[in-house]
């Protein structure tokens, strides 16, 4: 990867990202890539901002005259009432991670579902019309995936969550922004689990389950065949437990760095116009270097 820290002068247009904690952010490095490759001028800097200051925050990068910023967690909801547009996808979704500044008017945009659709079908030959999906979880980044499944056409969802409010209140969203997507909530325990692996081709975590060290996988592999498409949203550890005893078992596997990358290429391309250089952009993530 290309460490020349960019350029800034009185032309650099910046843009950036806002959450707590950004310390660990890989975005700056991606986008960063992205500018360099493309010749422009622009840089990307983490903000960290403390809940108590996201409306300061945000009436400051507007009066700074930033072109745009990712929003990451805790303020993907809260940014919403901030802004004067938000796109339907994010208002379906229920959360902001990209807010573009033209003219003064903040637009919120959610590229995470697409930028989960884009990986998927990146990795996996598949008719995404004739999959049936089975979602763990029910938290904001379930509801980016639900949503573009949905869009996508996927027929039927079955979303599975903890706390099962959450999942009854997904679907319905689901359902009533998607009426051809037969969306339902599922009880969390493995008899559940296992007849909905038998009537699934393609299975989503969007839990946290595997993130940490010591945890194991939140769901009970059993059944599962090659037959299936298992993708975790989580990229760090690479190969969360799930992952492990899916490719054991053959099935086709998918982390959550693609859904990074596509989702910062198309925040990318909201801010500059411009296609996105993914495949420089996606060594910029993997740390490898460029050829020369
Ligand atoms: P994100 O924005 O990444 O989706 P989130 O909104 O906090 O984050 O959602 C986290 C998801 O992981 C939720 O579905 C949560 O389930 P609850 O709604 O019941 O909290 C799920 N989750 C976290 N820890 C879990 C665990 N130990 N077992 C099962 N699900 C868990």
């Amino acid at each position: 990867m290309d460490s020349t820290p960019p350029v800034i002068d009185g032309a650099t247009t910046l843009v950036g990202i806002i959450g707590q904690p950004v310390v660990h952010s890989r975005s700056p490095q991606m986008h960063n890539a992205a500018f360099r490759a493309l010749g422009l001028n622009w840089a990307y800097v983490p903000f960290p901002v403390e809940p108590a200051e996201l409306g300061d925050a945000v009436a400051g990068l507007k009066a700074l005259g930033v072109r745009g910023f990712n929003v990451t967690i805790p303020h993907k909801q809260a940014v919403m009432p901030l802004l004067d547009d938000i796109s339907p996808a994010a208002v379906a979704i229920g959360a902001v991670n990209t807010v573009v500044i033209d003219g003064g008017r903040l637009v919120g945009h959610n590229t995470d579902g697409e930028g989960f659709l884009r990986s998927l079908t990146e990795a996996h030959r598949f008719r995404l019309e004739r999959s049936r999906a089975l979602i763990l979880g029910a938290g904001g980044a379930s509801r980016a995936v639900c949503d573009a499944l949905a869009r996508a056409g996927v027929p039927a969802l079955r979303i599975s969550n903890r706390s099962a409010g959450k999942a009854e209140e997904l679907a319905a969203t689901i359902r009533a922004h998607h009426p051809g997507c037969d969306a339902k909530a599922l009880d969390w325990n493995p008899l559940d689990h296992r007849a909905a692996i038998n009537w699934a081709e393609l299975i989503v975590n969007t839990t946290s389950v595997g993130l940490h060290v010591g945890d194991g996988s939140p769901l009970d592999t059993n059944g599962i065949s090659p037959g299936h498409i298992v993708a975790d949203l989580i990229y760090n550890p690479p190969q969360t437990p799930l992952l492990q005893k899916c490719a054991a078992l053959r099935a086709r596997t998918l982390n959550g760095l693609g859904m990074l990358l596509h989702q910062g290429a198309a925040a990318f391309a909201l801010w500059t116009g411009k296609d996105a250089p993914v495949d420089v952009m996606r060594r910029a993530l993997d740390g490898e270097p460029r050829p020369s």
